[in-house]
């Protein structure tokens, strides 16, 4: 397999500048499929805590770590502990595969890019404040500012996940004059998705619709809906317009940016109109919220900014 780097410079550090050993380019398609899998258990993840709020199973595990002082609580397994001990399961396993990734991207550092060590670090960092706050939001008896807090991490890891995933890619996008832009559009969505937290937390739809208390935040998500859903719009489309002049290999991410606040916006004013009535409808906002934060984060550029060519003969 033979490699070349577009700008003739190093991708990475200690990496060789002409070629890329079988070895190398082995262990970098290993750690893309490591993390792609690590990424959808993440946006999965978000989905079920989204799925645990809703169906107030957030404290059907009344203790933490085990649920009912066991791994498998059997005997009382109903919807809602189901959903909190899957929750718990699947958050281990996530922890498990970034710190097996971040120990790999270690020991390898000469033949990764310099970027990949530090961020499995952070992701890693972020997973053991992720679990802390877990057992806050339980022992806390689900406080909305933990709660919130909780998803926000959450949030980061995505995005973090994301921005390795594409990064490590052969096709990452290379910094351009759009970084900043789309930058701006996956922080919108992230501060809409706080909001929505900080609203979902206190209850506030519900309580906004039958006793018209707290619509205030209702109003600021409306407002925040339709200021960053018009960012990722028109960034998304004046990118896709540039394509064709400055390819950049970002046509799929932003087609699909486009897609899913669209389908957002759907989502959340149908959740309105059912009154939260539709559990499903809830859990989908959320899941789609995460999955709006992947696509924002993915679009971004690679951290080195390099590209690498990988041979189509490997
Ligand atoms: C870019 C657009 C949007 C994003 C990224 C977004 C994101 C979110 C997130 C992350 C939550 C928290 C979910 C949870 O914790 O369960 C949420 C809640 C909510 N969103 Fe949105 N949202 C958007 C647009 C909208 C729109 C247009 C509406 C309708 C006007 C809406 C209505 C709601 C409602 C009613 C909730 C509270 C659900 C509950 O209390 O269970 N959202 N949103």
């Amino acid at each position: 397999m033979a490699l070349s780097l577009s700008s003739g410079s190093l991708a990475s550090r200690g990496a060789p500048a002409a070629a890329l050993s079988p070895q190398t380019s082995r262990l970098r398609r290993h750690l893309v499929q490591l993390l792609a899998h690590l990424l959808v258990a993440l946006v999965a993840l978000v989905a079920i805590g989204g799925a645990t709020r809703v169906m107030e199973a957030g404290l059907a595990c009344p203790d933490w770590p085990l649920c009912y002082g066991s791994l498998l609580p059997a005997g009382r397994m109903t919807v809602q502990v189901f959903l909190e001990w899957f929750h718990r399961l699947d958050a281990f396993l996530v922890g498990i595969g970034l710190l097996v990734l971040a120990l790999i991207s270690l020991l390898k550092r000469a033949s990764l890019p310099f970027w990949l060590p530090p961020l499995c670090c952070t992701a890693v960092l972020l997973v053991a404040l992720q679990g802390a706050l877990g057992a806050l939001t339980v022992t806390q008896l689900l406080r909305f500012d933990i709660v919130t807090a909780h998803l926000g991490t959450a949030l980061l890891l995505v995005a973090l996940v994301s921005v390795m995933t594409r990064g490590l890619s052969i096709d990452a996008p290379r910094s351009d004059t759009a970084t900043p832009w789309l930058g701006l559009a996956a922080a919108a969505v992230y501060l809409q998705c706080i909001g929505g937290g900080l609203m979902a937390s206190q209850w506030a739809t519900g309580r906004c619709l039958s006793l018209q208390q707290a619509c205030l935040w209702l109003d600021l998500h409306r407002f925040g809906a339709v200021t960053s859903a018009l960012l990722v719009l028109l960034v998304s489309a004046l990118l896709l317009r540039s394509e064709a002049t400055r390819p950049s290999g970002r046509v799929p991410l932003l087609l699909a940016s486009l897609l899913l606040v669209g389908v957002q916006l759907g989502l959340g004013l149908l959740s309105l109109r059912l009154a939260l009535a539709q559990p499903l409808v809830t859990v989908a906002h959320q899941l789609v919220a995460a999955l709006l934060v992947a696509v924002l984060s993915a679009a971004l550029p690679r951290p080195t900014g390099q590209q690498i060519l990988l041979d189509a003969s490997r």
